[in-house]
C-alpha cells in the first residue's frame, strides 16, 4: 500500500461511525451522500454531532477547529449565548405564525440602521432567493430581460444565477463577462438590453477568492446609470461580515440593490434584498397592471430566524466582531506565509477581511502585500488542476483537527484565538511537510 492510500485508511479508521452514516447517506442523497456540492469529499467529510464556539465534534469523537463556520454564516461562532437565548425564548412562543409579527420589523430596522442604502427590505429564507427576486424586480423596473454577470462570481444556483458549467439551466438571457474589464463592461451595457448587472462583493467566491478591483467597482454605478441597467451587489457573504455597512461601506459605493444572507440570520437560514424604494414598487398591491410582482414563501421572516437575526445584528452593529475576526485572519495569513517560505513551497495566503485563501503555485516576484492577490493572472487562483492537491491537504488537515472549506478557504469568527490559530498553523506545517514527503506536493 502506498503512502497515499495509507492516509485514507487512517482517516477512515478514525471515522468508522461516520463511514457507516456515509453509506446510509449515499443510499438517499444523490451527490455521493452529500447535501451541498462543497461537502462532497473523498472518502467523506466527518458526520458532526455538535459544535460550540469555533469547535465541532464528529460521531467518532474527533474534535475540529472550524473554518467552515456554516459556509461563512457564523462570524459569531457556533451557539453564541445571545442567539441561543433568543432562539430558546422564541421557540416556546411559536416558530411560524404565518402572520405579521414585531420581530420581523425589528430585524429589518436593525438591517437598515447598519446599511443606510437599505431603504426598503424584503426577507427570504436564503441568499439565493434574494438574488432571484433582484432579477425579477430589475426586469419589471427596466422593462428589459437580460442579466449581466461576471465570470466565476457565485450568486446561487437558480437559472439566471447558476454557473454556466451546470447542466439543465436556462441561461438564454444571461451574458457572463470577465471582471475588472471596464471597456468590455461598457460595451455590453451600451447595448441597453440589460435589466441588471450582478457583482459579488469583494470578488468571485466567498468574499473574493478571485478579488475584484475596487477601483473597477467604483466605476460601475456611473456606467449602469448611463445605460439604464440596475446594479445588484451580492453581499450574501460580505454583508455584516466585512463591516456593519457591508463591503459597500468599505469601498464607498451605493448599489441599486443589495442582497444579504448568511451572517444576518445569526446561523439560522436567512436572506434579504434591500435597496431604493422605487425598485420595490411592483410589490405594492393595486399597482400598475403588468408591473406586479408577487412574493410568497412559507418561511419568509419566520419568527425563529428573526429572533436569531436580531440578536446577531445587535452584536454585528458594533463592528467589534468584524475587527477581531479580521485580525485573526491576518495573523493566519502572515504566519502561514512564513511557513510556506521556510518550506520552499510555492504559494501564498492572501485576502482581506475575515476570510483567508490559500493559493498554491508560483507567486509573482513583487508579491509582498498579503491583502492583495499573489498573482497578476487571477485565473491561476482557482486553477482546477490544483483541486486534487487541496483535497489532499484537507484530508491531512482534518486528520490533524482542522476543518476548512475546499482545502483552501479559512473562514474566521471573532472567537478564534491566537492559540487556536497557532494550533492550526502547526497542523498546516505538519500536513504540508507530510505532503512534500509523500510527493503529493512539490516544493
Ligand atoms: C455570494 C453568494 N451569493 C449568494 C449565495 C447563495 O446564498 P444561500 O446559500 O443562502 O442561498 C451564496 C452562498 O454561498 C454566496 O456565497
Amino acid at each position: 500500500m502506498n503512502g497515499q492510500d495509507s492516509i485514507i485508511e487512517q482517516y477512515k479508521a478514525q471515522r468508522r461511525q461516520s463511514a457507516q452514516w456515509h453509506e446510509r447517506a449515499r443510499k438517499v442523497f444523490p451527490s455521493e451522500g452529500a447535501t451541498h456540492f462543497a461537502r462532497i469529499f473523498n472518502p467523506y467529510r466527518p458526520y458532526i454531532t455538535h459544535a460550540s464556539g469555533i469547535n465541532k465534534w464528529d460521531l467518532d469523537g474527533n474534535k475540529y477547529i472550524d473554518y467552515v463556520l456554516g459556509h461563512g454564516a457564523l462570524l459569531l461562532g457556533h451557539n453564541h449565548e445571545d442567539i441561543v437565548e433568543a432562539v430558546q425564548e422564541q421557540i416556546t412562543r411559536g416558530v411560524l405564525y404565518g402572520e405579521n409579527h414585531t420581530l420581523e420589523v425589528e430585524w429589518a430596522e436593525l438591517i437598515r440602521e447598519m446599511m443606510p442604502g437599505a431603504e426598503k427590505i424584503m426577507l427570504f429564507p436564503c441568499g439565493n432567493e434574494a438574488n432571484m427576486m433582484a432579477v425579477r424586480l430589475a426586469r419589471v423596473h427596466t422593462g428589459r430581460s437580460k442579466v449581466l454577470r461576471f465570470e466565476k462570481h457565485y450568486h446561487g444556483w437558480s437559472d439566471e444565477l447558476a454557473s454556466p458549467a451546470e447542466s439543465g439551466v436556462n441561461q438564454n438571457q444571461v451574458t457572463i463577462i470577465p471582471q475588472n474589464d471596464l471597456e468590455r463592461l461598457e460595451e455590453e451595457l451600451s447595448s441597453e438590453q440589460y435589466a441588471v448587472l450582478f457583482t459579488e462583493a469583494g470578488g468571485a467566491f466567498l468574499g473574493g477568492r478571485t478579488p475584484i478591483d475596487p477601483d473597477f467597482v467604483r466605476q460601475i454605478p456611473t456606467l449602469t446609470r448611463k445605460y439604464g441597467t440596475l446594479w445588484a451587489l451580492d453581499e450574501v457573504v460580505t454583508g455584516f461580515r466585512v463591516a456593519p455597512g457591508g463591503w459597500q461601506s468599505v469601498i464607498g459605493v451605493k448599489p441599486d440593490l443589495t442582497s444579504l444572507g448568511k451572517c444576518i440570520g445569526g446561523g439560522l437560514s436567512a436572506g434579504a434584498l434591500v435597496g431604493r424604494p422605487e425598485i420595490f414598487e411592483p410589490l405594492k398591491p393595486g399597482g400598475v397592471p403588468g408591473r406586479q410582482v408577487m412574493h410568497g414563501g412559507t418561511w419568509n421572516a419566520n419568527p425563529l430566524t428573526a429572533a436569531a437575526g436580531i440578536a446577531a445584528c445587535k452584536l454585528l452593529k458594533t463592528g467589534e466582531p468584524q475587527k477581531k475576526a479580521a485580525e485573526s485572519a491576518a495573523y493566519l495569513r502572515r504566519e502561514g506565509n512564513k511557513i510556506l517560505k521556510t518550506k520552499g513551497i510555492n504559494g501564498a495566503f492572501y485576502g482581506k477581511s475575515s476570510i483567508a485563501y490559500l493559493y498554491l503555485g508560483p507567486v509573482d516576484s513583487d508579491f509582498s502585500d498579503d491583502t492583495l492577490p499573489p498573482v497578476k493572472d487571477l485565473d491561476k487562483l482557482t486553477d482546477p488542476a490544483m483541486m486534487p492537491v487541496f483535497n489532499r491537504l484537507l484530508l491531512h488537515l482534518l486528520q490533524r483537527g482542522v476543518s476548512n472549506l475546499i482545502g483552501s478557504v479559512y473562514i474566521f469568527s471573532y472567537l478564534h484565538t491566537e492559540k487556536d490559530i497557532d494550533q492550526t498553523l502547526h497542523a498546516l506545517k505538519d500536513a504540508l511537510e507530510t505532503m512534500l514527503a509523500e510527493g503529493t506536493l512539490k516544493s
